[in-house]
C-alpha cells in the first residue's frame, strides 16, 4: 500500500522516480505523482489519478526538471482517490513538500490546530496535515533562532523531529524543504524505507525493489530514525538521541529479480520460480550429520527451544494458510500442540498464554499491520517472538527477537505464491528441527531430510502439467462459484487453492475441509459449481473419494489434484491434474501448485489483470 520513492543526485530525478514508482506497482495504489526541485529553485508538481503510466504520459508533455525530488503511489486511505488527493503535498506557502506512507490517527485533531494557525487545506488527506505541520513547526522555530549553529541542518531537523513527536500512526516520509535544495529528508515510524547509497547519488524507496539494478548497497531506516540526505552525504538520527551510526548492507537483488524476463506476468514468473526459491529456503539449513535443520537467527538457547510445549503461528491471508499447514507439520513431526490465530483477532484478544509458549509471526513483506500489531503484543507479555519473514530488513523483521528468512526473493504479484511454498517448506523445517530436539529418531530424520532435498526437482516436474491446467482453465472459467475441497495437510491447500481464485480472477470460491462440506457448502452444488478436490495418496485418501463421490451424486463437475499412478480417479472425476507422487507430509507444496496455475489462467482467460487485482495491496500497512 502506498510507495514512495526519492531521488537526489546528479541525473534527472523524474526519470528515476517514474520507473522506481512503476516497481512499487505491485504494493497496489490508485493515483501517483511527483515532485522535483529545479535548479532555479522552482517546484513541479505533476499528478494523475489511475496507473504510473498516466503519470509518465504527463510528464512527456510537461517534463519536471531537476535533480532532486519525490514521488508517491497512493492507496487511498483519508479521501478518494483523486489528484487533489495524489502525494506529493504542499505545506505552508510551498516551503514543504512531502510524500508519506502510512496513516496519521491524530490528523483530524491536527488539522483543526492548524486551520487555527491560517493553514488552508485542499485535499481530504491526513498527508497534508504533516506537510502543513512541518510547515508550521520549521517557521516556528526558526522565528525563535537566535544564533548560528555548526549544524547546518539543524532547524529543518528540530522541525521535522518535532512535527513527527504530535503524529500518532504511522509514517515513511520523504521531504524536501524550499530552504534546503540539494537535501531529502527521510523519517519513519512503522512504515518502512530504505536508502540506495551510490556514486554522488543516493535513492530512498518503500522497499528495495526500485533500487535493484542501481546500486547494491542499501540502509535500511529504523523506527523514530530520521536521514538527512545529499548527493554526497548521509546522515542517520534518532529522536531524542541525535546521530547514530548506520550500517550500509548489501543488496542482493538485480534488476533480473524485478523484470519479467520473458513471462508475461509476473504471478507466472513466480510460479515458475519455485524451484528455486524452495532451493534458496533450504540452503544450508539441512545438517546430515544431526539429521536435522539449522537456524542462525532464532537467536533463543537450545535449552530454551526445548522448553517450549506451545507454538502460536499469527499471520494474515495467505500467510496464515501457511500457519495452517504448519500446525499439521509441527503436531506431526514435532508433538508440540500449535495454535494458529489471525493475527487480527489475535492482537486484540488477550488469550491465557503460559511460559513455554513461542509466537512465530509469518509474513512475506514483514509490513502486514495486524501481524505486526500481534507480534507487539506477545512481545509487550514477554513471550519470545520470532518472524517468518521474506522481505529483508521490513520492520517485523527487525522488531521480532529472531527469526528466519525464506529467501524467496521479491516477490511482485500481488497473489503470493512462490512466499507461500517457501513459508511451507520453512515450518517443515522448523517441524523437523523441534522434532529432532524431542523425540523424532535420527532415522526419521534423515528420511525427511532426503524428502526434502528432492523437493525442488518435485516442483519442477509438477510445473509440467501447466497446458493441462490452461486446457482445464478454458472449460470452467465461466463459472461463477467454485468449491476447493481437502484433508489433513491438504486442507489449507483447498483454502490457499480458493483464495488464489478470488483474488485475481473475482470468481466466488469457497475453501472447505472435504468432509465439512456436506454440513451445508453442498447446498451449492450444482452442474454449473466445479468443485475442486485435493486428493493425494495417504491416509484420508479413501475417506476424500467419498466426499467426491457424494459431489458427483448431486451432479457437480469435479477436477481432482492427484498423484500419477492413481488409477482411480480418472473414473469419477471430469478432469484430473497428475501431480508427482510424493509423502504426505510433503503434499501441501505439490498440490499448491497446478492451484496456483489454474487460478493464473482462469484469471488470463477472463481478461483480468492478475498482477494488479482490484482492490488489493501487496503490503496491507493499515488495520
Ligand atoms: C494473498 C496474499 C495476502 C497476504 C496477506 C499477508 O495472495 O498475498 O493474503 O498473504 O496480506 O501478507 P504478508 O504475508 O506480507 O504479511
Amino acid at each position: 500500500m502506498c510507495g514512495i520513492v526519492a531521488y537526489v543526485g546528479h541525473r534527472q530525478a523524474a526519470e528515476f522516480l517514474i520507473d522506481g514508482l512503476r516497481r512499487l506497482e505491485y504494493r497496489g495504489y490508485d493515483s501517483a505523482g511527483l515532485a522535483t526541485v529545479s535548479s532555479d529553485r522552482r517546484l513541479h508538481v505533476l499528478k494523475a489519478v489511475g496507473k504510473v503510466d498516466a503519470l509518465a504520459e504527463k510528464l512527456k508533455r510537461h517534463w519536471a526538471p531537476g535533480t532532486i525530488g519525490v514521488g508517491h503511489t497512493r492507496w487511498a486511505t483519508h479521501g478518494a482517490p483523486t489528484e487533489v488527493n495524489a502525494h506529493p503535498h504542499r505545506g505552508g506557502d510551498d516551503c514543504v513538500v512531502l510524500a508519506h506512507n502510512g496513516v496519521i490517527e491524530n490528523y483530524r485533531l491536527l488539522k483543526d490546530q492548524l486551520e487555527e494557525e491560517g493553514y488552508k487545506f485542499v485535499s481530504a488527506t491526513d498527508t497534508e496535515v504533516v506537510a502543513h505541520l512541518v510547515a508550521s513547526c520549521y517557521d516556528k522555530l526558526r522565528a525563535l533562532e537566535t544564533e548560528a549553529n555548526d549544524d547546518p541542518y539543524a532547524l529543518p531537523i528540530a522541525a521535522i523531529n518535532e512535527a513527527t513527536s504530535k503524529l500518532r500512526g504511522t509514517y515513511g516520509l520523504a521531504i524536501l524543504l524550499r530552504d534546503y535544495p540539494g537535501v531529502i529528508f527521510a523519517a519513519r515510524q512503522g512504515s518502512p524505507l530504505v536508502i540506495g547509497v551510490g556514486n554522488h547519488e543516493h535513492w530512498v524507496a518503500s522497499d528495495a525493489s526500485p533500487l535493484a539494478g542501481r546500486t547494491d548497497k542499501i540502509v535500511y531506516l529504523a523506527d523514530r530514525q530520521l536521514a538527512v540526505i545529499t548527493a554526497d552525504s548521509l546522515h542517520v538520527l534518532e529522536r531524542d538521541i541525535g546521530t547514530v551510526s548506520h550500517s550500509v548492507e548489501a543488496l542482493n537483488i538485480v534488476a533480473d529479480d524485478v523484470g519479467l524476463e520473458g513471462f508475461p506476468h509476473y504471478m507466472l514468473k513466480e510460479i515458475y520460480e519455485q524451484p528455486d526459491s524452495l532451493t534458496a529456503a533450504m540452503r544450508g539449513r539441512l545438517n546430515d550429520v544431526d539429521a536435522t535443520a539449522v537456524f542462525g537467527g532464532l537467536n533463543l538457547s537450545p535449552q530454551q527451544l526445548r522448553s517450549v510445549n506451545r507454538i502460536i503461528l499469527t499471520a494474515c491471508g495467505t500467510s496464515w494458510h501457511a500457519a495452517l499447514v504448519g500446525e499439521y507439520l509441527m503436531e506431526e513431526l514435532a508433538r508440540i500442540p500449535v495454535e494458529v490465530e489471525y493475527a487480527s483477532e489475535l492482537r486484540y484478544r488477550n488469550p491465557p498464554v503460559d511460559q513455554g509458549t513461542l509466537l512465530f509471526a509469518i509474513t512475506q513483506s514483514g509490513e502486514t499491520a495486524d501481524t505486526l500489531a500481534a507480534l507487539r503484543e506477545m512481545k509487550r507479555k514477554g513471550h519470545p517472538s520470532l518472524a517468518i519473514c521474506n522481505v529483508i530488513g521490513s520492520t517485523i523483521a527487525q522488531e521480532a527477537d529472531g527469526g528466519v528468512y525464506l529467501h524467496a526473493g521479491p516477490e511482485i504479484g500481488v497473489a503470493s505464491t512462490k512466499a507461500y511454498t517457501s513459508q511451507v517448506v520453512t515450518l517443515t523445517m522448523l517441524a523437523l528441527y523441534f522434532g529432532r530436539l524431542r523425540h523424532l529418531s535420527f532415522e526419521a530424520g534423515q528420511r525427511i531430510i532426503a524428502q526434502l532435498r528432492k523437493l525442488p526437482d518435485l516442483v519442477r516436474e509438477t510445473l509440467e502439467v501447466n497446458n493441462e491446467v490452461r486446457r482445464i482453465a478454458a472449460k470452467y472459467c465461466h463459472a461463477d462459484n467454485f468449491l476447493y475441497l481437502g484433508r489433513q495437510f491438504n486442507f489449507p491447500t483447498g483454502l490457499e487453492g480458493a483464495l488464489k481464485l478470488k483474488e485475481i480472477s473475482y470468481i466466488h470460491a469457497e475453501g472447505y475441509p472435504a468432509a465439512e462440506m456436506k454440513h451445508g457448502p453442498i447446498a451449492l452444488v450444482d452442474e454449473h459449481t466445479p468443485s475442486v478436490f485435493v486428493m493425494p495418496q495417504g491416509g484420508v485418501y479413501e475417506k476424500v473419494m467419498s466426499n467426491l463421490e457424494e459431489i458427483k451424486a448431486r451432479g457437480g463437475p469435479v477436477i481432482a489434484i492427484a498423484a500419477k499412478g492413481d488409477k482411480e480417479i480418472a473414473r469419477l472425476a471430469d478432469d484430473v491434474i497428475y501431480v508427482p507422487e510424493c509423502e504426505e507430509f510433503l503434499s501441501p507444496l505439490i498440490n499448491i501448485v497446478p492451484l496456483q496455475l489454474l487460478a493464473y489462467h482462469i484469471a488470463v482467460l477472463r481478461g483480468c489483470d492478475v498482477d494488479k487485482p482490484r482492490n488489493l495491496a501487496k503490503s496491507v500497512t493499515v488495520e
